[in-house]
């Protein structure tokens, strides 16, 4: 089956449980896509650079608004059974689970001043959840794209960014920055996001790695990470720090160049943070350069150059990611980095199709010698980004 009728076949069986579990057919399918980023990481929130794409892997949402205030939420996964809600009554912080994604959806459009009517919604995914590949942020795309619709919110793609952001932030509680849901709102085929978090400006730069030869190796280690817990947060405290003891609005502010002065600044552990910021949006516009001017089989050394820097400055890494990447380099891959957020998730190794299965052979086995639950290995490629898909 083509990518296309895969889609449709996804979209009408969804739309037909839909209706078995809600009693009357939705109102529409909406999908959104998870993210993988190339390069630039935690530069968002410090009004940087970031390089993501939307992968080929989706969050889906049947939708049906109602005339009550009623919220009649399902998933095909997760462990939480139907959860009903009251769209007048929403309270953040207060939902567990993957529901808090949809509902802080709906909280946030509210707060922008919308109207949000009850609605049923059913949902499905095959983003992993937990590996870093931004399953939550998924769903919220999806949610909102389908709400923004139906609704007649007329909301452009920067207005879905930020109220997604709101809905991370004050309703999920996570402190997270705009890469993701940009990433899975704005992404195309063949193309990799690169944005500006400053403005929102958004270039396409054509990502295919296979015209090169190539494949982008995801390895999942499995260790699950939440950016609600304490280190995305105590990261971004540091980054904060750093731009107001160098008197700047954020470390974007900040140039290669001045970091000889702001080491005599900063304690050693703000420097080394703020450093990983600095030399992370230098290498997203090296990365964009070259991938403009050479193409993906000129990436490699800022793939690696970037994972040192997280490993040894931001310190996000962990051992099994470490792994993951230096077995990865060893065995033929020409770049590797952790992806996302950090302290678990994934992976990428950009590696040729040649040395594919070797790369994911040396990968298990080292897993399996380190005593490390055994990853997942996938390749993805840039695919769209959300929209109506039935
Ligand atoms: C998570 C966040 C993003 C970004 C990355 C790190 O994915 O959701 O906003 O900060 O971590 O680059």
């Amino acid at each position: 089956m083509n990518t296309t009728a895969r889609a449709d076949a996804q979209a009408r069986d969804l739309a037909a449980r839909f209706e078995e579990t809600f009693g009357a057919a939705p109102d529409g399918v909406w999908a959104a896509p998870g993210r993988v980023n190339l390069i630039g990481e935690h530069t968002d929130y410090n009004e940087g650079f970031v390089l993501p794409f939307a992968i080929d892997k989706r969050a889906r949402t049947a939708l049906r608004l109602r005339g009550d205030s009623t919220i009649r939420l399902l998933s095909t996964f997760g462990d939480q059974g139907p959860v009903q809600a009251d769209a007048a009554d929403l309270v953040p912080g207060a939902v567990k689970g993957w529901a808090k994604y949809p509902l802080g959806v709906a909280w946030a459009l509210q707060r922008h001043g919308l109207d949000v009517p009850g609605f049923d919604l059913l949902l499905d995914s095959d983003v992993p959840l937990g590996a870093g590949l931004s399953s939550s942020h998924a769903i919220e795309c999806a949610v909102i794209t389908a709400l923004n619709e139906l609704t007649g919110a007329g909301l452009s793609a920067e207005d879905m960014v930020r109220l997604t952001q709101h809905a991370e932030n004050a309703f999920v509680g996570a402190p997270t920055g705009i890469m993701d849901q940009s990433a899975s709102l704005r992404g195309a085929a063949g193309q990799a996001v690169f944005l500006d978090c400053r403005d929102q400006a958004v270039q396409l730069v054509p990502f295919e790695a296979q015209e090169s030869g190539l494949v982008l190796l995801v390895i999942d280690t499995k260790v699950s990470h939440s950016h609600a817990d304490g280190g995305y947060a105590s990261r971004r405290a540091s980054c904060e720090l750093g731009a107001d003891v160098l008197g700047v609005k954020a470390l974007r502010d900040v140039t290669v160049a001045d970091l000889d002065e702001a080491r005599a600044l900063l304690d050693p552990v703000t420097f080394r943070r703020v450093r990983h910021i600095v030399t992370e949006n230098h290498r997203v516009l090296l990365t964009v350069d070259a991938l403009r001017s050479q193409g993906p089989a000129h990436i490699g050394q800022f793939l690696d150059a970037s994972h040192v820097s997280m490993r040894d400055d931001f310190e996000i890494s962990c051992p099994e990611l470490d792994l993951a990447v230096a077995t990865a380099r060893a065995a033929g891959a020409i770049g590797a980095r952790m992806t996302g957020g950090g302290f678990g998730g994934s992976a990428i190794a950009l590696t040729p199709a040649r040395h594919e299965q070797q790369v994911r052979d040396a990968v298990v086995r080292a897993f399996a010698d380190a005593g490390f639950t055994a990853p997942d290995i996938f390749t993805v490629t840039p695919a769209a980004g959300a929209g109506r898909i039935s």
